[in-house]
């Protein structure tokens, strides 16, 4: 049985001739191919694939389901199938869509959608996007599940109000081609990328604080750290080529790696920008308002070193008097030590990571090392693929329990970082059961 918004959506489609000011584009064959190129690269930086596609999906015919504090949001088909996905969206309904969060009957979008940085991209990469999609995306016929929220969350109205209040990047005008390095790379973090989606605090209404920019923010179980150049709070003491190497392959030895969200801002995004465009985007980064953090007093990658214990892998084997499984030295060395050495050390190339002068390790809150390992890494670029083993309910080679988990990041927290926090069971099981498949 079709549910509401299907209905009244297929009316309003039946009822656009009373409404058909604008025609959808014709799929012309001689489009412009500087514009798809464009078209193409801009929809790269912008990430539209990452939340329009859910995981083994056609690229762009939505059905992804995300987790907002308002309920589930499903993404929808933007593929240009005119029953199911854009394809009778015109230009103009395509722009009140990106800039406005308006959909094509009138409705307001979910601001999952980040129309609130979109709305700061130039007319000419409006077009360049909607000519792309229109001829360079495969239509896909298929329509993902509705939204289904509840009361008041459901009446999509109420967004005008939030609207009003959130504000939105302020549109730039010209050829954002031409600009110089600082704004093109404002224009790259603010209207594209939208890093401040993920890495700036909300008030409780949901808005962005404008005044606390890229300050971080809890993301779905995972945490966005600050980055601001804060010295102690941020990456101040990151270098313009650590960004860049951080955005192009997702990895800096001895300070940081991706995973997770932003493990797939890099594989799908910013790991296919040019050397320039990275540039320009690490350049503004590191000269923002500097915001210091309240949890981390310093730098999260200056924390710790190898612990001083024989390596397994040297052949000099220890004796493990306690076998209690729980005992975390002994959960360390069954479970991480194979890659991460039994001192943290890494492996020699790196591939697996030193646990010490690590930004996960030495954060001041715990999030994404409890992410980490109930998950695992599973980054791909042309760098190569980072692949960590999930310890949680998928896990396929081992399935640790809550205690086990709390045991093993307070232990790597403590052997290896700051050390500031006590994770208990109960903490890792609401982390578990709220933001992992089980
Ligand atoms: C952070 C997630 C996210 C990103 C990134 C994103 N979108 Fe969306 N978008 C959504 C969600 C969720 C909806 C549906 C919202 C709703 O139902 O109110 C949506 C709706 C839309 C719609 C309205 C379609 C319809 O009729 O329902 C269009 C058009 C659109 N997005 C285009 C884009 C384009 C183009 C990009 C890249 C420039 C993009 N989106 C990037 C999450 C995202
Ligand atoms: C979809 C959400 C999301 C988006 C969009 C996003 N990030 Fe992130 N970012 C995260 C998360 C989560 C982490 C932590 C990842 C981890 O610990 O493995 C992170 C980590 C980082 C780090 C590492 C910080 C450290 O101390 O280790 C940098 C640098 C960074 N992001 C920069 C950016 C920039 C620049 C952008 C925009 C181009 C961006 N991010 C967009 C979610 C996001
Ligand atoms: C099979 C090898 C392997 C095992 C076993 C393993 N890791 Fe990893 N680990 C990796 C690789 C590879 C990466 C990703 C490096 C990258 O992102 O480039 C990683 C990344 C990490 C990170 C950084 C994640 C981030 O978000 O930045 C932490 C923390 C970590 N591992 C801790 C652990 C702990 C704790 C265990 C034991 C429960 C463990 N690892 C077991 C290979 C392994």
């Amino acid at each position: 049985m079709p549910d509401f918004k299907t209905v009244f959506w297929s009316f309003l489609v039946g009822g656009t001739v009373l409404s058909g000011l604008s025609a959808p584009a014709a799929r012309a064959a001689d489009v412009d191919q500087d514009v798809m190129n464009r078209g193409a690269y801009l929809a790269t930086a912008a990430d539209c694939i990452a939340c329009h596609t859910k995981p083994g999906g056609t690229p762009f015919a939505g059905g992804l389901k995300i987790a907002t504090p308002m309920g589930d949001i499903i993404s929808t088909n933007i593929t240009p199938d005119a029953d199911h996905g854009i394809g009778k969206y015109s230009e103009h309904d395509f722009e009140q869509a990106l800039r406005k969060g308006k959909r094509r009957d009138g409705e307001n979008l979910y601001p999952v959608m980040p129309y609130i940085s979109y709305a700061g991209m130039t007319d000419q990469d409006i077009h360049a996007l909607y000519v792309w999609f229109m001829n360079g995306v495969k239509p896909v016929a298929q329509t993902p599940p509705a939204t289904q929220l509840s009361f008041p969350s459901n009446i999509r109205l109420t967004l005008s109000g939030w609207n009003m209040l959130a504000g939105s990047e302020k549109q730039e005008t010209g050829d954002s081609a031409t600009y110089d390095k600082l704004r093109r790379g404002k224009y790259l973090a603010t209207a594209l990328e939208h890093c401040g989606t993920c890495h700036t605090p909300r008030n409780v209404m949901l808005m962005e604080k404008s005044d606390e920019f890229l300050a971080g923010s809890p993301l779905s179980g995972w945490y966005a750290p600050n980055i601001t150049p804060s010295k102690t709070g941020g990456i101040g003491d990151w270098s313009e080529d650590d960004v860049v190497q951080y955005l192009h392959t997702g990895r800096v030895k001895g300070k940081s790696q991706a995973a997770g969200p932003m493990g797939e801002a890099v594989e799908h995004s910013t790991s296919h920008l040019t050397d320039p465009d990275l540039h320009a985007l690490a350049a503004f980064l590191l000269q923002v308002k500097p915001m210091d953090d309240t949890a981390d007093h310093q730098p999260r990658d200056g924390f710790g070193k190898a612990n001083d214990i024989p390596d397994l892998r040297s052949g000099e084997l220890t004796r493990i008097d306690n076998l209690s499984h729980k005992a975390p030295e002994n959960l360390f060395d069954a479970n991480c030590a194979a890659c991460h050495g039994q001192n943290g050390a890494g492996t020699v190339d790196q591939y697996a990571p030193s646990l010490y002068k690590n930004s996960v390790v030495g954060a001041g809150r715990p999030d994404n090392l409890i992410m980490t390992i109930l998950l695992g890494v599973n980054r791909k670029t042309a760098d190569g693929h980072a692949s960590m083993p999930a310890f949680g309910s998928t896990s396929d080679v081992q399935r640790l329990d809550d205690e086990e988990v709390a045991s093993l990041v307070n232990y790597v927290s403590k052997t290896f970082g700051s050390g500031t926090y006590t994770v208990t069971a109960d903490q890792v099981a609401q982390v578990r059961k709220d933001h992992t498949p089980h």
